[in-house]
């Protein structure tokens, strides 16, 4: 195994997703940020400089950071933030996992705004390889892009006044692919800022299977991703390899990824066809009148052995509308058979359960003044510079209930069960940290304990993968191996509704938890006056 060493200075910079030009928070001059690649259990160690005048942390998303949970990147959740002008050095070793994953910030709504990028973990234990199943790869990192500067957007979204006159989550101008997308200047609120940009191209190799690895980092917008003239051959969700599905076109909600394979065997050479990434409008609330909800890229079949010259227009085979699913939701539970088969066990253990209901609501800030925001179990959460709920368990404290709900599974269990209950009317992404979630049972309405404990749900190889989406008014169960200690965070992967306070807490192993051994690098980061551990940071 090796070690991958990477230098990140994180820095405001001033660029143009869509051609409209916006202050982005970058890596290293670049957002997205580098590609992180290596093998499975190789270790990946990140210097991050913070240049920006906010606190920051890095997460990385689909890791489960065994036995490393102070490596996970949420601040005030696993570590005090990284502190404008300071250092720090993340460490972790790819131990069991492979397949297409991205990191991002974990604080507020900073990815939005350009932190995030791809995280790709190559293994012989994956059962599609390169030179055997597909030739090349193709990284498809999908967001939408918002004008106005995020962390405006949120400040704004949870006053009274609420953003734009709602305490709803916005709508994006455009969809990016790679950080890239097009905008209709004619449509742009301060026209000297906008520069119409053309549609990016790249070639691919006629007769060639290429792997696409496609994540949405997107905040809100639900995406669905087809190439024309081409069917996509679906091969795994999230880290998991799945039985292939040959599909017309993906649907991904924030968080999400789907490997699929995709042979260029219809066009000639020179001919284009359209790879497109079309965010679902019909799932958002309030739709922007100036969203242009497609980012496209063109795939242009190479002249061999010449380059190509030019751009043809490209051919409209477009099939957006046959497909096997609709609206806001996820491929169903069946066509996510993992490849390699797991069963999980049985749980009927009372210790071993715990419940999420999660909704929207109003919180009075004044006897005048309400704000909206989302609960869990009737709590929502807040960011206070304090200890980081892992640090005080470390240190045989509780979790503060008024700032976060928890669920704890002792060091005696193994087996537990996270039941979901979206009570909301509208479709969320929820994803867990830190251990891989079994999807073992759904249905709609409520599911109280009681019913679980009678209930009997799919142990037999049930789709795993760490992003899910749980409808408007239904539930999930997730069935995991308790046996990674760490407080890890459940929430909606929508970045305007984790901001708003859609996280809840996962305790696993408390005991092991006080017997880690942790980095005083870690330690260090938080302030040692009480004061200033306790100020409130964000509304
Ligand atoms: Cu991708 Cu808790 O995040």
């Amino acid at each position: 195994p090796k070690t991958h060493h990477f230098d990140w200075n994180i820095h405001y910079a001033d660029g143009a997703p869509d051609g409209y030009a916006k202050r982005q928070i970058m890596i290293n001059g670049q957002a997205p940020g580098p590609t992180i690649e290596c093998n499975e259990g190789d270790e990946i160690v990140v210097m991050v400089h913070n240049h920006l005048d906010v606190g920051t942390g890095i997460h990385w998303h689909g890791m489960f950071q065994n036995s490393t949970p102070y490596m996970d990147g949420i601040p005030g959740f696993t570590q005090c933030p990284i502190p404008a002008g300071g250092s720090f050095e993340y460490r972790f070793r790819v131990q069991g996992q492979f397949g297409t994953y991205w990191y991002h910030s974990h604080e507020a709504v900073q990815y939005t705004d350009g932190l995030y990028g791809p995280l790709i973990v190559h293994s012989p234990n994956d059962p599609y390889q390169q030179g055997r199943d597909y030739d090349d790869e193709i990284i498809i990192l999908l967001a939408d892009n918002y004008h106005d500067y995020a962390d405006k957007i949120v400040r704004e979204m949870l006053s009274p006044a609420g953003y734009k006159g709602t305490p709803a989550a916005p709508s994006p101008q455009s969809a990016l692919i790679n950080g890239r997308g097009v905008f209709n200047c004619s449509m742009a609120e301060h026209k000297s800022r906008c520069a119409d940009l053309k549609t990016p191209t790249r070639s691919v190799v006629p007769g060639k299977t290429y792997r696409l690895r496609i994540i949405n980092g997107g905040s809100h917008a639900f995406n669905y991703v087809s190439i024309d003239g081409h069917m996509l051959d679906v091969i795994a969700a999230d880290g998991t390899p799945i039985f292939k599905q040959s599909v017309h076109r993906i649907p991904l909600h924030n968080g999400q990824r789907y490997d699929a394979l995709v042979t260029m065997d219809v066009g000639e050479p020179g001919d284009s066809f359209l790879l497109r990434s079309f965010i679902e409008t019909s799932c958002f609330a309030v739709v922007d009148p100036a969203l242009d909800p497609t980012a496209n890229l063109t795939l242009q079949y190479q002249f061999f052995p010449e380059e190509p010259v030019s751009s043809p227009v490209p051919r409209d085979w477009s099939d957006m509308n046959n497909s096997n699913n609709t609206g806001c939701v996820d491929f169903s539970d069946d066509l996510l058979t993992p490849l390699i088969p797991q069963t999980v066990p049985e749980n009927k253990n009372p210790d071993g359960v715990g419940k999420f209901i999660t909704g929207f609501g109003f919180m009075n800030i004044s006897s005048t003044q309400r704000v909206g925001r989302f609960f869990v179990n009737g709590t929502s959460y807040v960011n206070y510079i304090n200890r980081p709920f892992l640090e005080s368990v470390h240190r045989g404290g509780a979790i503060n209930p008024a700032q976060i709900t928890s669920m704890t599974f002792n060091d005696d269990v193994w087996v537990a069960d996270i039941i979901l209950v979206n009570t909301d009317v509208i479709d969320h992404p929820y994803h867990l940290h830190g251990v891989e979630s079994h999807i073992i049972g759904r249905g709609s309405g409520n599911l109280t304990v009681e019913e679980w404990k009678t209930k009997s749900f799919n142990t037999i190889n049930p789709p795993r993968r760490d992003t899910i989406v749980v409808p408007q008014k239904t539930w999930a169960v997730l069935r995991v191996f308790s046996d990674n200690p760490g407080v890890w965070a459940m929430h909606c992967h929508i970045a305007f509704h984790l901001a708003g306070g859609f996280m809840g807490a996962v305790v696993i192993h408390p005991e092991a938890i006080k017997q880690l051994p942790y980095p005083s690098s870690v330690l260090d980061l938080c302030p040692t006056d009480a004061a200033s551990l306790n100020t409130i940071e964000v509304p």
